[in-house]
């Protein structure tokens, strides 16, 4: 798929057939967050992939309440679990070098975003899930002490396609040369 249509179809998908993700696809997604950028090549991400009926169902449960990714989390093939190292993304030996703190975060966001396009890209769907205990997801998994969960990535083939929901037009967010200055010039 071309990039820019494979950014502009990729939905979130919560509802997944029962079909099996193969190990060489699955593996091609991973590689995709293995390529991702992140500060000064940092690589904080640590990420868990589940298969497991069990403990996906013990993710499902550490969903919060109402979340509409919750039946996703239990019954897709795989569940990826991002996790990421504190401590060395925006540090150079050991010492924090960024006015922003930590940015793991945001190199795992980027990660993240690479999963799910590349799946988008072969098929399959996906949807990011942060709204969830992340405290008790690091307890489920005895993650050592500076490494903790961000968010988990269902993925499976999709059940149900996604709808688009609206977008910010480009006025509402674009500022041309100064901050406030919406209108495009000609
Ligand atoms: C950081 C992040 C956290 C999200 N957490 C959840 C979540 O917990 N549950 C859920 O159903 N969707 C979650 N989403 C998906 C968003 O609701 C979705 O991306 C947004 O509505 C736009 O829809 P689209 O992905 O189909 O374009 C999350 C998305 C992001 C980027």
């Amino acid at each position: 798929m071309e990039t820019r249509e494979c950014i502009r179809t990729r939905r979130s998908i919560r509802r997944f057939t029962d079909q099996d993700v193969p190990d060489d696809v699955l593996n091609e997604i991973l590689e995709a967050a293995r390529w991702a950028p992140s500060w000064s090549n940092t690589q904080c991400w640590e990420i868990i992939v589940v298969k497991d009926a069990e403990t996906k169902q013990k993710l499902a449960g550490l969903c919060a309440p109402n979340n509409p990714a919750t039946k996703g989390v239990a019954s897709a093939p795989v569940v990826l679990v991002l996790c990421g190292r504190k401590g060395v993304s925006g540090y150079k030996q050991g010492q924090l070098d960024s006015v922003k703190g930590d940015w793991c975060m945001f190199d795992l966001g980027i990660a993240a975003q690479n999963i799910c396009l590349a799946a988008h890209d072969m098929g399959l769907g996906t949807v990011h899930v942060a709204w969830i205990d992340n405290k008790e997801i690091d307890n489920l998994f005895n993650l050592p002490p500076d490494v903790e969960s961000f968010e988990l990535i269902p993925l499976g083939y999709p059940a149900k396609e996604g709808k688009a929901p609206q977008r910010k037009e480009l006025s509402e967010f674009v500022h041309w040369e100064k901050f406030g200055n919406n209108q495009k010039p000609n």
